[in-house]
């Protein structure tokens, strides 16, 4: 791996990934891209891993897709190369993705933080989806996502101006879960993989699944995936080793079985 560092028990059953193209500000490009792809598929297949945290450095979560890559490329040349299918792939990760957002979240840098299941700031961190200023429009979810977080008013604010979004301000309108000084990023991200490693991993990802339906279909739908998955949990020995502990009055220990 060239442009990213996995450590898979960063923390015990929280593996974390950090970008690593720094003096480009981490710009994604076709390979880093590709490396991220790989790291997840196979965190994902690691069953001693139950969270992911995915993170940049001080300066810079990600300043977007790699300009300097794209910049000649004709339409079809950008079909035939087909990024998003990579793309497409991340966004498949069953396990709980946590971004740790520090500095620049730019372009695709932000679809990528809003691609995970939640997102922890730092107080330097700021959002933005900066393609009209140099031509072009977000490619990777932008105006969807972000619309969906943060309303039609801000979103089109954003988008049709460039402009960035401090992390207060992100906080408020609901695109971050918390805002935190930037030496308390990882520490503060790491307490909440790690709360979320001692539960049912098999609850966790069909609760995700669920969660990320409701963005996909209406409401009858999904509350039908819903209870397709709860009744689901029931086949699980997490199930019964967790209502058993409450009842017994004791901790539950999840096997992911
Ligand atoms: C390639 C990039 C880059 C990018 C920064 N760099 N962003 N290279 N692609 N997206 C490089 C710069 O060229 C420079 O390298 C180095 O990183 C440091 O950047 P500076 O501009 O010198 O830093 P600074 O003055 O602090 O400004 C920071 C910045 C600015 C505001 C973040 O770099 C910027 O505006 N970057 C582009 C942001 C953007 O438009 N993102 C959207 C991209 S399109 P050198 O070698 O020149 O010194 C996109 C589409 C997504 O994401 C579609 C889906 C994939």
């Amino acid at each position: 791996m060239e442009f990213i560092k996995v450590t898979e028990q960063a923390q015990p059953s929280v593996a974390l990934i950090e970008l690593n193209r720094p003096k480009e500000l981490n710009a994604l490009n076709k390979q880093l891209m590709e490396e991220l792809r790989d790291a997840l598929q196979a965190l994902d297949k690691n069953e001693a891993v139950r969270v992911i945290i995915l993170t940049g450095n001080e300066q810079a979560f990600a300043a977007g897709a790699d300009i300097k890559q794209m910049a000649d490329k004709s339409a079809i040349d950008m079909l035939v190369i087909d990024q998003f299918s990579t793309w497409d792939q991340i966004r498949k990760t069953k396990k709980p993705l946590i971004a740790a957002v520090s500095g620049f979240a730019l372009g695709g840098g932000c679809e990528l933080a809003m691609m995970c299941d939640m997102i922890m700031a730092s107080e330097t961190a700021r959002f933005g989806q900066p393609e009209i200023k140099i031509g072009t429009i977000p490619g990777a979810g932008g105006t969807q996502r972000l619309t969906r977080a943060l309303g039609k008013a801000k979103s089109m604010e954003l988008i049709l101006t460039g402009r960035f979004l401090a992390a207060e301000e992100a906080h408020f309108y609901g695109l971050v879960n918390k805002v935190v000084p930037v030496e308390m990023l990882l520490p503060e991200t790491f307490k909440l993989a790690a709360e979320i490693a001692q539960l049912s991993p098999i609850a966790v990802q069909l609760a995700k699944e669920a969660i990320n339906r409701s963005f996909e279909t209406h409401l009858d739908e999904g509350l039908a995936y819903e209870r397709r998955n709860f009744y689901l949990t029931f086949a699980s020995e997490d199930q019964k080793e967790g209502m058993k502990a409450f009842v017994e009055k004791r901790k539950a220990t999840y096997v992911g079985r």
